[in-house]
């Protein structure tokens, strides 16, 4: 194996558009993200059309800076990977079709790359991190836990029935006025806050699955929001967050410790593997620290700038397949599960 070979990778699923250069041997280049933050703060969330347009504006920009930075020329690209999806569409395809137009041009390979799985394999590019290992990954868009096997070989153990972790950071920070992203606004609040004044519910607390939902607590949180102006209401605000990431990190440690329970069954005890934007929230990170260590398994949380969203662990996705490229006749897909067979978690619809 060459372990010199370049491969760029893009990220364009969701409000960050990326481009980095990592090398087969894991070495990585550059990755530059363009944070669509602040075009999207004024909305209080994503909008898809305002993200589409702002990909297109930032792709080329960014993939000049990768190479930049990491003072090649797209000369020296050896093969090109772009987020296939999940992920808003509009901008998947913005991605997608950079990298194809790159790889026609240049005679190199194109990699089609499942976003979820570019998350599911990023702890490998910093840590060697043996197969199999359960995965935690909570973002945004996501809150799932995975049986990792290798590249291509996922087993979906539970996912959410409603909203994301993320979202009902987000959301409930809306109803509370605290702004976009709400994670590390409600993370802030809640560091005054006292978790005892406020009670809210656990969703799915000691089921007999791995599933999540979270929609309860964002329902709950407006309620006991329009509450703290009564004058009979001595709950503040940080009090508020303090209880929602309190009832989050609950939920997340119920569902993780069922899962790591099913996974050492089979497998034995392993790693727990975090990612996502969520995984840099402490009281989190704390909670599935103490539930990990009790279940007998490694916690890691690779680096917060690979937990987010990036396009290394694109990049990287596709070098643990490079033998294996796709065909430029590859269409965008707005929903990809890693795990097509998992089962439906009961109840309402399921996310991708
Ligand atoms: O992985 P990510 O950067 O993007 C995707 O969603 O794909 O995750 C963003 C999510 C947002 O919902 C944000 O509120 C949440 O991660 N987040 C946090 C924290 N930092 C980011 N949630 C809780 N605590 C934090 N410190
Ligand atoms: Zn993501």
């Amino acid at each position: 194996m060459n372990d010199t070979f370049l491969m760029l990778g893009i990220e364009s699923s969701c409000d960050e558009t990326a481009a980095a250069i990592v090398a087969a041997d894991g070495t990585i280049l550059s990755s530059e993200v363009a944070s669509q933050m602040d075009i999207h703060a004024a909305h209080g969330g994503v909008v898809p059309e305002i993200a589409a347009r702002a990909h297109l504006d930032a792709i080329d920009m960014v993939i000049d800076a990768a190479l930049t930075t990491a003072g090649v020329g797209i000369d020296a690209i050896d093969g090109v990977a772009a987020t296939g999806g999940p992920g808003l569409i509009g901008g998947v395809v913005v991605g997608t079709v950079t990298a194809k137009a790159i790889a026609t041009a240049r005679g190199i390979p194109y990699y089609a790359v499942n976003h979820l799985e570019g998350h599911a394999l990023s702890p490998r590019l910093v840590a060697p991190v043996p197969f199999p290992y359960l995965l935690l990954l909570v973002s945004g868009g996501h809150t799932q836990l995975l049986a990792v096997h290798a590249p291509g070989a996922y087993e979906r153990y539970g996912t959410t029935m409603d909203d994301a972790a993320g979202e009902a950071f987000d959301k409930s920070a809306k109803i509370m006025g605290l702004g976009y992203p709400g994670g590390p606004a409600i993370e802030r609040l809640a560091a005054a806050g006292d978790v005892t004044r406020v009670r809210l519910p656990r969703p799915l607390k000691g089921a007999d699955h791995c599933h999540f939902s979270f929609s309860g607590l964002k329902t709950a949180v407006a309620t006991r929001h329009a509450a703290l102006a009564d004058a009979d209401d001595d709950a503040e605000p940080a009090d508020l967050a303090a209880s929602l990431q309190a009832a989050i990190a609950d939920c997340l440690a119920d569902r993780a410790r069922r899962a790591m329970n099913r996974f050492a069954t089979t497998h034995g005890a392993s790693i727990l593997v975090i990612a996502g934007g969520v995984a840099a929230n402490r009281a989190i990170f704390t909670r599935l620290e103490g539930e990990a260590t009790e279940a007998g398994f490694d916690l890691v949380v690779p680096p917060a700038w690979l937990c987010t969203d990036n396009a290394a662990m694109i990049a990287w996705a596709a070098l643990e397949r490079r033998q294996d490229p796709d065909g430029l006749d590859f269409a965008p897909r707005p929903r990809w599960p890693l795990d097509p067979d998992a089962a439906p978690p009961p109840g309402r619809g399921v996310r991708a």
